[in-house]
C-alpha cells in the first residue's frame, strides 16, 4: 500500500524491540562490538552502503540520529540527509562541502544576515570571492558568473524582505555553467518546497524551526543528491558537525505534527494577511496579492506557504512603529521562528545587514511577524490594537 507522508510520520520509527512508540534515545560515544571482526564487518558495510546507517564511533550518530536522517530522506525526497547540530552548521556545511580557495560564490542579496557574514568577510580571508545578486533580476546573477564560480547560493524566499525568486531559472542557468547550487529552504520546508527534485544540488533547512515546532531545541539538515553527497560526506567527517542523539529525538517527535502545524500556520497567516492587505500603510511580504511577482513566483514552485511574513510600512515617525510592535499583546519578541507560538520583531540594520539591492526609503521600516498556532481572531484583534499607534 503506498502511504501519503502524512501517514508515513504518524507510522514510522515505531520500535517494536522496545514496545515503545517512538524510538528510544540512544546515546554513545563509544560503539560497542561482539568482536575485532564485528568492527571490521560493520566498517566494510559501511564502505558499501554509506547510507545505511552503519557507525563504529558516536560522533557517526546513532540509531537515534539514523531514524531522524532516514524520515528526512523521505521528506526532502533526496539521496541523503545530514543533520547537523544547527541550521547554521548545515548553512556552513553545504558552502565547505564545495568552496576552495580561489573559487568564486554567488549569493541572494537577501540571505540571512550571518550567511552574509560567513560569505561576504570571513570566506574573503580564504581566498573567496562573494559577489551578491538581485533576486527579482536574474540578469545580475548571470552577468557575474566566471570560470571560477563554484556555488550559487539561494535563499527562498530572501530573508526580512521575502523575495521569491525563478528557482527553475536559476537551476537552469547553474547546470549550464556547471555551477553546484544550495538553497536555504527554511520558510516552506520539504512539506512546500522540495529543491532537490525540482534540481538543486543541496537544500538547507534549520530544524530549529519548523521541524521542531516547540522553541526548544536547535538542529539543521541538509538534503543533497547523489552528486554531492560524496563532497559533503567527507566534510562532515571533517569538520565533526553532527547533531547529538537527544536532540534527534526531540526533532522526530516536533516532525509527527510537521504537517498539522503547517497547515494551521498557513491558514493562520493567510487570515491575517487578508487583514492586513486592508491597511494602506502597509505593504504585506508574503504571497497574498495576486497581481505580483511575488506571488507568481511562489505559486510556481510552492504547495503551501508557512506562517513567517514580513510588512513594509509607511511611517514618517520611526518610534511610532517601535511602539506598534511593543503594544503587541499576543505576540513575543524574540529571534527565531517556527514554534506554535507568534513572535513579532522590528527589523532594522542589525537584522537586515548591509544589503546592495534592498531598497528601503527613509519612511519605510520593515516588522516580521511569525503568525503561530493561537486563534487567529484574536491575533487579528491584537493587531488592529496596536496599529492604533502607527504615524
Ligand atoms: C532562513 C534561516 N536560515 C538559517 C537559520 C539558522 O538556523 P539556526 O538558528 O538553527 O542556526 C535561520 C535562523 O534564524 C534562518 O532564519
Amino acid at each position: 500500500m503506498t502511504k501519503s507522508f502524512k501517514t508515513f510520520l504518524k507510522h514510522t520509527a515505531k520500535d517494536f524491540h522496545n514496545q515503545s512508540v517512538n524510538p528510544p534515545v540512544v546515546r554513545a560515544s563509544t560503539i560497542i562490538f561482539k568482536s575485532m571482526q564485528h568492527i571490521r564487518k560493520t566498517q566494510a558495510k559501511a564502505q558499501k552502503n554509506p547510507t545505511g546507517g552503519y557507525y563504529d564511533y558516536g560522533r557517526q550518530g546513532t540509531s537515534t540520529t539514523h531514524i531522524l536522517q532516514k524520515i528526512l530522506t523521505k521528506l526532502e525526497e533526496s539521496y541523503h540527509v545530514f543533520t547537523t547540530p544547527t541550521g547554521f552548521g548545515s548553512v556552513f556545511l553545504a558552502i565547505f562541502s564545495v568552496v576552495r580557495p580561489g573559487d568564486e560564490i554567488i549569493v541572494a542579496d537577501p540571505v540571512y544576515s550571518p550567511t552574509r557574514l560567513l560569505t561576504q568577510d570571513y570566506l574573503k580571508e580564504f581566498n573567496v570571492k562573494t559577489v551578491f545578486y538581485n533576486p527579482s533580476d536574474l540578469k545580475t546573477l548571470e552577468k557575474n558568473i566566471s570560470k571560477k564560480t563554484k556555488l550559487i547560493f539561494v535563499e527562498n524566499p530572501g530573508s526580512n524582505t521575502f523575495d521569491f525568486q525563478d528557482l527553475g531559472k536559476i537551476i537552469s542557468i547553474a547546470k549550464k555553467n556547471k555551477i553546484f547550487t544550495a538553497i536555504d529552504n527554511t520558510w516552506g520546508t520539504p512539506y512546500y518546497l522540495k529543491p532537490i527534485k525540482l534540481g538543486f544540488d543541496m537544500a538547507i533547512v534549520s530544524a530549529t524551526k519548523y521541524y521542531s515546532g516547540h522553541s526548544d531545541v536547535m538542529g539543521g539538515s541538509l538534503a543533497v543528491n547523489k552528486k554531492v553527497f560524496g563532497k559533503v560526506k567527507a566534510a562532515e567527517r571533517i569538520t565533526g558537525l553532527r547533531l547529538g542523539p537527544d536532540d534527534a529525538y526531540l526533532i522526530t517527535r516536533g516532525l509527527r505534527t510537521l504537517d498539522v502545524r503547517l497547515d494551521r500556520h498557513r491558514e493562520n497567516a493567510k487570515k491575517v494577511a487578508a487583514f492586513l492587505s486592508k491597511n494602506k500603510k502597509i505593504k504585506l511580504l508574503y504571497p497574498f496579492k495576486k497581481d505580483s511577482l511575488n506571488f507568481r513566483m511562489w505559486k510556481k514552485y510552492y504547495s503551501g506557504a508557512s506562517g513567517l511574513m514580513g510588512l513594509k510600512i509607511k511611517a514618517k515617525n520611526i518610534y511610532s512603529v517601535r511602539k506598534f510592535v511593543n503594544s503587541l499583546k499576543l505576540f513575543g519578541y524574540g529571534y527565531s521562528w517556527g514554534g506554535f507560538e507568534s513572535l513579532a520583531l522590528h527589523q532594522e540594520f542589525r537584522e537586515t545587514g548591509k544589503r546592495k539591492y534592498m531598497n528601503l526609503a527613509k519612511d519605510e521600516h520593515l516588522v516580521r511577524l511569525h503568525i503561530g498556532l493561537e486563534d487567529p481572531n484574536d491575533l487579528i484583534a491584537d493587531i488592529k490594537q496596536a496599529l492604533r499607534h502607527l504615524k
